[in-house]
């Protein structure tokens, strides 16, 4: 069956240049939204959809609206658009900032109305310099068309959208480090609760976003919860942009429904394993989530088969290796990513994240022992469910899920005293 895009423009379009967007049918839906529909409608339509976060938990985004607070409340209510995108393997949102801008500045409208927001601030990757540009000026557009600040869309209310750039630290992109980030201090994640639709930017109510989440929202409006729920599975509605690297003939990111079979991604859209070559391990979603093995292929990208496979969704970015990479190499550099990136706060993380990559590092090296692999699990045990934030379990589930789907070629390390893969990529 055909796939119908609507994340990105067709293949030739421009639509980054407010009037072309516009000739599109671009914010019809927002004028539909604010014009004709309560903010409690909005919220109903997008949960009714099955609409789940992209950014990485797949939390359902009508709930999450929910629980903001309704209007004429102490304080004023924010939008925080999470535009940080620095999980490795994922770099699906910087398509959507630089190739449809003006859809996410709408979905960005249209979620500011439906939870009551005075303005959005959209927290972007300092790397990010292309999208930027682009969405600086797509604002520029925006703003010098009347289409936001006062009177919005013809209505009374009052909106804007503003842009802070990051500086390149991962931690940035956890929801509360990226509030504490955009307030100006060190990102560093707060405890919970009081969650940030209680207590977010600068102690106000505040829904965080990612993205690609807000930019299904004028599609959603448009036409409708039922047409989204057509696509995808039941509980993984939509099309989601499934980012693709590694040893693959055709890397890019490719948009396809929820529940594709990673083998049609891998085969089809990505143009098979280079030079032929025999596929030996996928991480399905950015690399904080457990590596699956070749056998399990046939899995289909949604929510719960991931879970049923012992993964989980994450970004959707799909990392592919090849029988010439070595498994422990490959845990090795993620263990060293997120012992840099680690912010420091928690014991179990800080340390745990350091002696995952010392154990890693020299079992690569052939001078591990099979007590250093009872070591990666315990360690990985004591660092999971512990901490402020979720990067703890995302460096322990990626250890650990190399190790228990390759543990053979971690004990050959140990046995053989060297890498049996020394053609390997660099670490
Ligand atoms: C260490 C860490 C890094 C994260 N980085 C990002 C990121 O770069 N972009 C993003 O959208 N979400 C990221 N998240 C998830 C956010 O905390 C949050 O769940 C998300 O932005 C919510 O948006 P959604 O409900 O639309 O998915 C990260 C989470 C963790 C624990
Ligand atoms: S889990 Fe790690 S990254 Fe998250 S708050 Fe604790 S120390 Fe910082």
């Amino acid at each position: 069956m055909a796939v119908e895009r609507y994340l990105l423009p067709p293949d030739g379009a421009d639509w980054r240049a407010l009037a072309a967007y516009r000739r599109a049918g671009g914010y019809e839906a927002a004028t539909r939204a604010l014009r004709e529909m309560t903010t409690e409608a909005v919220v109903e339509e997008v949960k009714a959809s099955g609409l789940r976060g992209r950014g990485g938990a797949g939390f359902s985004t009508g709930q999450k609206w929910s629980f903001m607070p309704k209007p004429g409340g102490p304080k004023p209510s924010y939008l925080a658009c999470n535009a940080d995108e620095s999980e490795p393997g994922t770099f699906k949102d910087r398509q959507i900032m630089e190739r449809n801008p003006h859809l996410f500045l709408e979905g960005l409208i249209i979620a500011g109305y439906a939870i009551n927001a005075r303005a959005a601030y959209v927290y972007i990757r300092g790397e990010y310099v292309t999208p930027f540009r682009v969405l600086s000026d797509a604002i520029a557009e925006l703003r010098a068309a009347g289409l936001l600040g006062t009177g919005l869309f013809g209505t009374d209310r009052e909106y804007d959208i503003h842009l802070m750039r990051g500086a390149g630290a991962y931690i940035c992109g956890e929801e509360t480090g990226m509030i504490e980030s955009a307030e100006g201090r060190k990102g560093q994640p707060r405890k919970r609760p009081p969650f940030p639709a209680v207590y977010g930017l600068w102690g106000c109510p505040t829904t965080v976003n990612n993205v690609e989440t807000v930019s299904h929202v004028p599609w959603i409006i448009k036409r409708g919860a039922a047409w989204f729920k057509t696509i995808g599975t039941p509980t993984s509605t939509g099309n989601t942009l499934f980012g693709v690297s590694g040893h693959v003939n055709r890397p890019g990111v490719y948009e396809l429904p929820l529940g594709t079979k990673l083998r049609e991604i891998i085969d089809v859209h990505a143009g098979g394993v280079r030079g032929g070559r025999a596929l030996k391990a996928i991480i399905p979603g950015g690399v904080s989530m457990p590596v699956l093995s070749a056998e399990q292929v046939d899995v289909a990208m949604d929510h719960e088969s991931l879970k049923q496979a012992g993964t989980l969704l994450g970004t959707g970015g799909i990392v592919v290796m090849d029988d010439t990479a070595c498994m422990v190499r490959a845990a090795l550099v993620i263990a060293r990513f997120f012992r840099h990136e680690t912010c420091g706060q928690c014991t179990q993380c800080r340390e745990g994240t350091a002696w995952l990559y010392k154990l890693l590092q020299r079992i690569e090296a052939g001078q591990g022992s099979a007590a250093d692999l009872r070591t990666i699990e315990s360690v990985g045990g004591y660092m999971e469910g512990q901490t402020i934030c979720a990067l703890s379990d995302a460096a322990a589930w990626a250890a650990t899920g190399f190790l228990r789907r390759f543990r053979a070629e971690f004990e050959a390390h140990v046995h053989e005293g060297r890498c049996p893969l020394p053609e390997s990529f660099e670490p």
